[in-house]
C-alpha cells in the first residue's frame, strides 16, 4: 500500500468502503434465513485460536481483503444467532433496523455524558427514558440511564441504596454496622456481585428459597423479620422478573406491599423481563412497579437490540443523583440550563455510547406495539416447545414457561438411575450443539442439570421446536446406544 495513511483513511470514508461490510451483514442475515448451516462451530478455542496467532500488522490492508479475511476467518466460525435454531444464551439476533444504525452511532461517535457532547442525542436519551418509565407506570418525577446491561444497572439501583441507607457511605465508607440485601435464590448474580463492589460484602445477602422457582413471600417476609429483631437494616430487595434460569416472574406486588410496609428500598431486576410492559397480554407480570424505587430493564435482551442496551429506570430521579456524587470542571459545568441535560452525572461511566439511538431508531421502525408482538411470538414459540415436552414420553418439563425461558430434561432410557439421567443430559447438551444442528444451554435446578431454551430468534418457528426435540432425542439415542 502505497498510499499515505490519511489518503487510506479519507478513502475509506466513502460508500465503496462501507459497503464491504454493509455486504458482509446482509450475507449473514441471508445465509441464516433458511435455516440451513451450522449454528455453532465444531472447532475448540485451541483450533480458532491457531487462525490468529499472527504477528501484530505493522501495515494494512485493503477493506475488500479484510471483509474477505472476516468472511472466512471471523464469521465462518461465529454463533450464528440469527439461525432459526438459534435458542441458547439471552442475546438476541438483533433487530435489523439497529444493526444499521450501529455503525452510524460509531460513525457520529455522541457521547452521551453530557450534553454538549451530544446535543440530540442526550436529549433522546432523557425521550426514551421518560417512555419507559411511563410504561413501568411512573410519573414526571421519575427518570434513569441507559446502561451496559442489567449487571450496571443493579450495581447502580444498589449504589443510590446504599447511599440512601448509609448518606455518608460515598464519603467515609460503609462503616461497621452493614445493612443486609434481601434476593431470591434465582436471583441473577449481579446481586451478589454489586454488594462485593459496594464494600458491604456479599455476606450482607441474604437469599430466600423459592416456590415454583418464584421467590417464596413467606420466606420474605420471615427473612424481614429476623433482620428486624437482630436491628440489621433491610437495605433493599430484589424482586427478579423473570429469572436468569426459568424465566419466572417473582410476585412484585406481594414482595413490593411487604416492602412498603417496613420501608424498604424495591428494586426490580426486570433485565429479562421488563420487555413484558411492551406486550399486550403478558404485562401483568411486571405489575406491582408501583412500589419499585428502581428497575432494571434490557432492552438488549427482551427487545431485541444489538449489546449494549440496558436501562436502569427510578421511580424518583433525586435516587440516582443520590448515587453518585462528583465534581468535575473539566466536564460538568454549573451551566444550570446544559446540567439539567447531563447524563454523566447519573451514569456509571464517563465516556458512553449513544446506544440510545438504535434503540429509538427501533421504536420509530418497528412501533412499541410491534416489538411487544415479537416478545409474544417468542414466548408463544417457548409455550409450543413446552406444549410439546408435556406430550413426549422421552422429556419432562420443569415448570411451565412464563416468558420465552423454558427448562426440561430427557428422561433417559427409563432403567437409568438419577446420576446417569444427570450425565445423559450434560452430554447431550455438548453433543447436540457439537452436531451444529441447533443450540441451547444447561442449568441447575434443585441440585439437577436440566436442560435450557431461551428462545430470542423472531424466526424460530413451531417446526424448529419440533426439530429441536427431535435432534436433541436422536442424539440422546445415540449416546444411550453408545452407553
Ligand atoms: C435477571 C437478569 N439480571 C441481570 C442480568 C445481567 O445482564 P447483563 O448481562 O446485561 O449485564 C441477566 C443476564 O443474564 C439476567 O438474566
Amino acid at each position: 500500500m502505497n498510499d499515505s495513511i490519511l489518503d487510506v483513511i479519507e478513502s475509506d470514508t466513502s460508500a465503496e468502503a462501507g459497503a464491504e461490510i454493509v455486504a458482509l451483514v446482509s450475507e449473514y442475515f441471508a445465509a441464516t434465513r433458511d435455516g440451513k448451516g451450522r449454528v455453532t462451530t465444531a472447532l475448540t478455542a485451541e483450533q480458532i485460536s491457531q487462525r490468529f496467532d499472527e504477528p501484530l500488522p505493522r501495515g494494512g490492508m485493503s477493506m475488500a481483503a479484510i471483509a474477505t479475511r472476516l468472511r472466512s476467518d471471523v464469521m465462518s466460525d461465529a454463533n450464528r444467532l440469527y439461525h432459526p435454531m438459534y435458542m441458547g444464551h439471552q442475546v438476541a439476533p438483533p433487530l435489523p433496523a439497529s444493526v444499521w444504525t450501529d455503525s452510524l452511532i460509531s460513525a457520529m461517535n455522541q457521547s452521551v455524558a453530557v450534553w454538549e457532547m451530544s446535543p440530540t442525542a442526550t436529549v433522546i436519551e432523557h425521550r426514551v427514558i421518560r417512555w419507559m418509565t411511563e410504561l413501568a407506570g411512573w410519573g414526571a418525577e421519575s427518570g434513569g440511564t441507559l446502561t451496559s446491561g442489567g449487571t450496571e444497572a443493579t450495581f447502580t439501583a444498589l449504589l443510590a441504596a446504599r447511599n440512601t441507607i448509609i448518606p455518608d457511605a460515598w464519603t467515609n465508607g460503609v462503616g461497621e454496622k452493614r445493612p443486609v440485601v434481601i434476593c431470591g435464590e434465582h436471583a441473577h448474580y449481579a446481586v451478589s456481585r454489586a454488594l462485593g463492589q459496594l464494600g458491604l460484602g456479599t455476606a450482607s445477602l441474604r437469599t430466600v428459597s423459592s416456590r415454583a422457582y418464584r421467590m417464596d413471600t413467606d420466606a420474605l417476609a420471615l427473612a424481614i423479620e429476623t433482620a428486624e429483631r437482630s436491628g440489621t437494616p433491610v437495605m433493599a430487595v430484589i424482586a427478579t422478573s423473570g429469572s436468569t434460569a426459568t424465566g419466572s416472574f417473582d410476585d412484585i406486588q406481594t414482595i413490593g406491599a411487604m416492602c412498603g410496609a417496613h420501608g424498604i428500598w424495591l428494586h426490580v431486576d426486570g433485565a429479562h423481563g421488563a420487555s413484558a410492559l411492551l406486550s399486550e397480554t403478558r404485562a401483568a407480570g411486571m405489575r406491582g412497579l408501583e412500589y419499585a424505587r428502581s428497575l432494571a430493564w434490557d432492552p438488549h435482551k427482551g427487545m431485541l437490540l444489538p449489546i449494549a442496551a440496558g436501562a436502569l429506570l427510578m421511580r424518583d430521579e433525586r435516587d440516582l443523583q443520590r448515587a453518585f456524587a462528583q465534581r468535575a470542571p473539566y466536564l460538568f459545568h454549573e451551566n444550570p440550563g446544559a446540567r439539567a441535560w447531563d447524563l454523566g452525572v447519573e451514569s456509571f461511566q464517563c465516556s458512553r455510547r449513544a446506544d440510545v439511538l438504535k434503540l429509538w431508531v427501533a421504536l420509530q421502525r418497528y412501533g412499541a406495539d410491534g416489538i411487544g408482538k415479537v416478545y409474544d411470538h417468542l414466548c408463544d414459540m417457548t409455550h409450543a416447545m413446552y406444549d410439546a415436552v408435556t406430550v413426549s414420553t422421552q422429556f419432562e418439563a420443569l415448570h411451565e414457561p412464563e416468558s420465552n425461558i423454558f427448562c426440561f430434561r430427557h428422561l433417559g432410557s427409563g432403567r437409568m438411575d438419577a446420576a446417569s439421567v444427570d450425565r445423559l443430559n450434560q452430554d447431550l447438551r455438548i453433543r447436540y450443539n457439537k452436531s451444529g444442528k441447533g443450540w441451547i444451554t444447561l442449568t441447575v435446578l434443585d441440585g439437577r442439570p436440566v436442560l435450557r431454551v431461551t428462545l430470542m430468534n423472531h424466526r424460530t418457528r413451531v417446526q424448529h421446536v419440533h426439530a429441536l426435540l427431535a435432534g436433541l432425542a436422536d442424539e440422546a439415542a445415540a449416546l444411550m446406544a453408545s452407553d
